[in-house]
């Protein structure tokens, strides 16, 4: 159990884009609920920072509605915000002007410990607002920054982002967010593999025949199309969450839960992944991008007849990868990771298939066996399932059916409220524990990794193939993984 005990280095969050579109859905919601569970410190300051001039009471009202309309909106009531408000100003600020940040200088009270700054705003204002902050005299060995991806496009300008935060923060003041690392049930992938005597043994090439990890999305688009058609699915959640998923399934165990131990092992694994590049991207990647179709029984457009769309585009809303992770646990173990928008449905899972028993001594009577299979389900429900092969009930010769061995975990843990993945995110911050932060040699390795990918698909001009609003994605991608005889599992 981690202690609620408040550390005393953080007086302060200064939140830069407080009535942008992420601090609207979960960072203010996410503050309010801290707040009420008594884990903010008793003097913390919450400082809203953005480019309009509002009043305080104006600001607070949208802080009050963003509360109200969330997914933590039960947590509401008026008393209680009254005293979490009393906690908040709001400052107009202007990055690129001599003394925009001085509003923060002056609201700012002095005291014991650092201040938390988190940039809720685009990529391209994190360079300009660290050395601002730096120039302002704001840094000093207690800050901390928060960002969030994109951090970069390529390695060339992650490179450059990660060196204008590193020009005014060390590395260890830098938290950068993957909300995924958030989610309670990908931190439970951490226990269930390290906490537990009966898979470690089992997790290896000796005895997995491949992984699958599938993140599908029902959504479309959603009104990002200038930026989602820049960036693709490929960027937009293999170089990030889909490549931290894949880490925490195939790293070593680390030596404790710490925040060098994890990250250490983690970045090994990026530095294992055989690359992806002209020579093999054909047959280890797959593009698509959504058609008309069906999406929850109604009918959706295409990808390029979206809101704001242009009306030709080649960037992809799907990827299938197959991918090897060249290191003594995992030779010759494939790794299917697949993401789109407009799939079936929202599902995200890890699928881990055993080879088949070494021999069926059922052969003789008929009866075939399926391999076993561990399948973590980590959105929208969280259930862990294991298939076993058991006797089918009754008299006669041995008929023999796959069974789930099934652990939801909202039956087991009922009656704990979800959190926000941005509330442990937050927390952690400014608990100045960075376990599930991502350091800049991952976020640097990933992208090594994605352009090779991209730089293979640039030269060999391979094109999006269409599939239908409310499938699984374009046939070659279930072609993908039948050459080697598996089967995508839906
Ligand atoms: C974001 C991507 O990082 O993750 C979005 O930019 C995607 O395109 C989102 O929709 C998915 O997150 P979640 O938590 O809804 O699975």
């Amino acid at each position: 159990m981690m202690s609620n005990a408040l550390p005393p280095e953080c007086r302060a969050m200064v939140l830069f884009g407080a009535t942008g579109d992420l601090a609207k859905r979960m960072l203010w919601p996410s503050l309010y609920a801290l707040d009420r569970d008594g884990l903010l410190p008793a003097k913390f300051q919450l400082l809203g920072a953005a480019t309009s001039v509002l009043s305080r009471e104006a600001f607070i009202a949208k802080v009050k509605e963003s509360i109200q309309t969330s997914a933590n909106s039960k947590l509401y009531d008026d008393a209680f915000f009254a005293t979490f408000a009393a906690r908040i100003q709001y400052v107009t600020v202007d990055v690129k002007a001599v003394g925009g940040l001085d509003a923060i200088k002056h609201a700012l009270i002095a005291g014991e410990g650092g201040v938390m700054f988190y940039l809720s705003t685009g990529p391209q204002l994190f360079g300009p607002i660290c050395l601002a902050l730096r120039d302002a005299g704001l840094v000093d060995k207690h800050s901390r920054i928060t960002i969030e991806k994109p951090i970069g496009t390529d390695t060339d300008t992650a490179r450059e982002v990660n060196d204008a935060i590193g020009a005014a923060f060390e590395e260890r003041q830098v938290f950068r967010i993957d909300h995924y690392l958030g989610k309670e049930a990908v931190q439970n992938l951490l226990a269930l593999r390290f906490a537990n005597s009966i898979f470690e043994p089992l997790w290896n090439a000796n005895a997995i025949e491949q992984v699958q990890i599938t993140v599908a999305e029902a959504v479309g688009v959603e009104g990002r199309w200038p930026f989602y058609d820049a960036t693709g699915a490929l960027r937009d959640m293999v170089q990030s969450h889909m490549l931290q998923l894949l880490c925490l399934v195939a790293m070593e165990p680390p030596a404790g839960f710490t925040p060098s131990a994890v990250r250490n092992e983690k970045v090994k694994v990026l530095w294992s992944l055989r690359p992806i590049t002209a020579a093999n991207v054909a047959t280890h990647t797959v593009r698509g991008q959504y058609a008309a179709g069906f999406s929850g029984g109604e009918s959706a457009v295409g990808y390029v007849e979206e809101v704001g769309a242009k009306p030709f585009s080649d960037m992809e809303s799907f990827v299938a990868l197959k991918v090897e992770v060249d290191n003594w646990r995992w030779a010759g173990v494939p790794f299917y990771l697949r993401t789109g928008k407009r799939l079936q449905k929202r599902s995200s899972e890890i699928m881990i298939q055993f080879k088949p028993a070494p021999y069926n001594i059922f052969a003789g009577i008929g009866a075939t066996l399926a391999p076993n299979a561990l399948l973590i389900k980590l959105q929208p429900e969280e259930m862990i399932t294991l298939t076993v092969m058991h006797k089918q009930p009754g008299m006669n010769d041995v008929t023999l059916a796959q069974v789930p061995l099934n652990l939801s975990v909202g039956d087991a843990f009922g009656e704990t409220r979800r959190r926000i993945a941005y509330e442990r995110m937050l927390l952690d911050v400014l608990k100045n524990n960075s376990a599930l932060f991502v350091r800049r040699d991952e976020v640097e390795a990933a992208w090594q990794w994605i352009d090779g990918i991209i730089d293979g698909w640039q030269s060999t001009g391979q094109k999006v193939k269409p599939y239908p609003a409310g499938s699984w994605g374009p046939s070659a991608a279930i072609a993908m993984t039948e050459r080697n005889g598996h089967s995508w599992h839906e």
